[in-house]
């Protein structure tokens, strides 16, 4: 049981773009900021924890595809009359007399027989006969989150949004080196948290390009090195860091071989023999190589969060070299090419 100063009950409404890892960002970030949890429940695009203090910071500062959050406060049957019901029965004396505003939102077109809008104005009505608190709809001290999905209804107070037009603004193409076959910055944040680096702590990729998971570990303050095959990578690389202002040891190496001792944390996207280089050698003898290389990098307890092509197994490739496999994620691209997203451990 979660309990402790601050230990509250949590709702995190997650991005929609990928059916796995939002849930799994989120709670490797609660991993690694140290924030002790417990997973209550989970339907589409919605977490329910019990968590400790700093849960809220933790993900809003860190995760790309947790998109709002913060403190539960009611589940529903999705019917306007047992949203009226549970609302009358819910505790809103958090609300002190502040104003506050409803919004509710429909998770795909899950009850589509349930009009948002009434449960919305309902929500509004129940709240401000309750308490004595104003609407505000244009600038409330509270708002107060409805969310209809597969699970039901639920509610809860938004504490936090996260930056995602931060994200876009760093998309690829806008960078002063590009290069085709670069993951949007997103994805590259997610790989990051899922190798559960701290601030401060040596964040490794071994096959870097231009730089884009570096710039996401920098971001988070981990001391980042990327390395890269490829001599115009490095200096492309170099050059999309210093446009953020951010600090980078850049190393024109080779990941089969890494010229570094030791690192925390792992995540990178390899060549998959495809649009990127490899150099003329084979995808799968390449991975095979580095995972041998990244599992004598990194300490133990360590994690490696890596993609590949899925009929290059990557997980079986990571077992062979020690690594303990945690999570696997799949990512239709297109017809011909799905990624398999690993987890690994290095234990
Ligand atoms: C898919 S790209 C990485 C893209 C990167 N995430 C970015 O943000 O630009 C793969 C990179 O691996 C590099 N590469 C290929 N073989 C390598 C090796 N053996 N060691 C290190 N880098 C290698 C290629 O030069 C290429 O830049």
């Amino acid at each position: 049981m979660v309990s402790g100063k601050g230990a509250q009950r949590i709702l995190l409404l997650l991005s929609g773009e990928h059916p796995t890892i939002p849930c799994s960002e989120a709670l490797a970030v609660l991993r690694t900021e140290g924030v002790e949890f417990e997973t209550v429940a989970r339907s589409n695009q919605v977490l329910i924890l019990d968590s400790g203090k700093g849960a809220g910071d933790a993900i809003g500062g860190r995760a790309a595809f947790t998109m709002e959050g913060g403190r539960f406060l009611f589940s529903a049957k999705p019917s306007v009359e047992d949203v009226e019901l549970r609302c009358s029965m819910a505790d809103w004396s958090f609300l002190e007399g502040r104003s506050f505003g409803v919004k509710v939102t429909r998770v795909r077109d899950y009850f589509m027989g349930v009009d948002t809008q009434k449960v919305q104005g309902e929500m509004g009505y129940s709240i401000k006969k309750q308490t004595g608190s104003s609407v505000n709809l244009r600038a409330p001290d509270f708002w107060i989150r409805g969310v209809l999905t597969d699970g039901g209804f639920f509610a809860f107070s938004l504490d936090f949004t996260t930056d995602r037009k931060a994200f876009s603004a760093r998309r690829p193409r806008s960078r002063p080196y590009f290069h085709p076959g670069v993951l949007d910055p997103k994805i590259a944040r997610a790989f990051v948290n899922l190798a559960q680096v701290k601030r401060g702590e040596v964040f490794l990729d071994p096959f870097c390009g231009t730089g884009g998971f570096l710039i996401e570990g920098a971001l988070l303050g981990c001391q980042v090195c990327g390395i890269d095959l490829d001599m115009r990578m490095i200096k492309g690389g170099r050059q999309n860091l210093a446009h953020y202002g951010l600090e980078a040891d850049l190393i024109h190496g080779d990941a089969r071989d890494l010229p570094l001792e030791r690192a925390d944390g792992i995540a990178t996207d390899p060549p998959y023999g495809r649009g990127s280089s490899t150099m003329g050698e084979n995808t799968k003898g390449i991975l095979s190589e580095f995972f041998r290389e990244g599992h004598r990098a990194l300490d133990k307890g360590g994690y490696l969060c890596t993609a590949a092509p899925l009929e290059i197994n990557p997980a079986v490739l990571a077992k062979e070299a020690g690594f303990t496999v945690r999570e696997e994620h799949r990512m239709r691209v297109h017809k011909s090419l799905t990624r398999s997203i690993i987890v690994a451990e290095r234990t």
